[in-house]
């Protein structure tokens, strides 16, 4: 009932023609694929190629990340209006590297979540806990307070264009997955805040996406898990060959 998701998220990487030539790989290797929603998200710089390149084909485009104001003296900043006007469908938000990097709070990524319900775009709203938030037996707090804060004042008739992506910081980038029983656990109890914030119809239709090394190697019992729905990869989906593998994960 919930279609898969795989994302890319190319992150601070490729030129304007490398993310061309990367979007259309993936689309030549993915033509026979029409049970998976897959995503690319490139750097800024490359997001009307790509969204031009791809037009037409089923794979999708995110941007990623957006300020929450349509316009104004917002010097350097790109509102979800003009990534909308590109003909981009999602917005990442919330991801880790912003959090800790450039100083995003709970409170300014929920802005983010209202200006982008103002759209037509989706959201795909970032959340996880670090290794020290792990270890002090603060997990669950810290995904509930992520999701909460987040998603506040949010309408239940918005949760339609919501995907949540559950990225543990100290899996991102670092080789080190979380077991398929750590991210089935975690999923769990995000579906269960969903439940609790928006009932069990928006929590049983919601996607929420595992990140933090996935790879070619460990997608399958990642998927295999009931309450994951999806991946949002990151260093394997600049290799074409380990981003089409993980679009095509087996049915285990
Ligand atoms: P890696 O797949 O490189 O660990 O990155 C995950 C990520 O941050 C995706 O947003």
């Amino acid at each position: 009932m919930r279609t898969p998701m795989v994302a890319g998220n190319w992150k601070l990487h490729n030129t304007r023609d490398q993310a061309i030539a990367l979007a259309t790989g993936i689309k030549s290797q993915t033509s026979d694929v029409t049970d998976v929603e897959i995503v690319v998200a490139p750097v800024f710089t490359a997001l009307n190629a790509v969204a031009d390149a791809l037009r037409g084909s089923s794979i999708k485009v995110a941007a990623q990340n957006c300020y929450p104001q349509a316009q104004g003296a917002f010097t350097g900043e790109v509102s979800p209006q003009l990534v909308e006007d590109i003909g981009c469908n999602y917005v990442i938000i919330g991801h880790s590297e912003r959090r800790q990097l450039f100083g995003e709070d709970d409170a300014f990524i929920n802005r983010k979540v209202h200006a982008l319900a103002e759209t037509g775009l989706g959201t795909i709203l970032c959340i996880g806990e670090t290794l020290a938030e792990r270890e002090s037996g603060q997990m669950f707090n810290v995904l509930r307070r992520q999701v909460c804060e987040g998603l506040k004042g949010l309408g239940i008739e918005s949760m339609v264009r919501v995907v949540i992506a559950y990225e543990p910081v100290w899996a991102i980038g670092t080789g080190k997955t979380a077991s398929d029983q750590q991210a089935q656990e975690s999923h769990a109890f995000i579906r269960s805040l969903l439940d609790e914030l928006y009932g069990a119809q928006v929590a049983g239709a919601t996607r929420i996406l595992y990140g933090g090394s996935v790879k070619p190697d460990n997608v399958d019992g990642l998927m295999a898990q009931p309450d994951v729905d999806g991946a949002l990869v990151g260093g394997a989906s600049l290799k074409p060959a380990d981003f089409v593998r993980i679009i095509k994960f087996q049915k285990v």
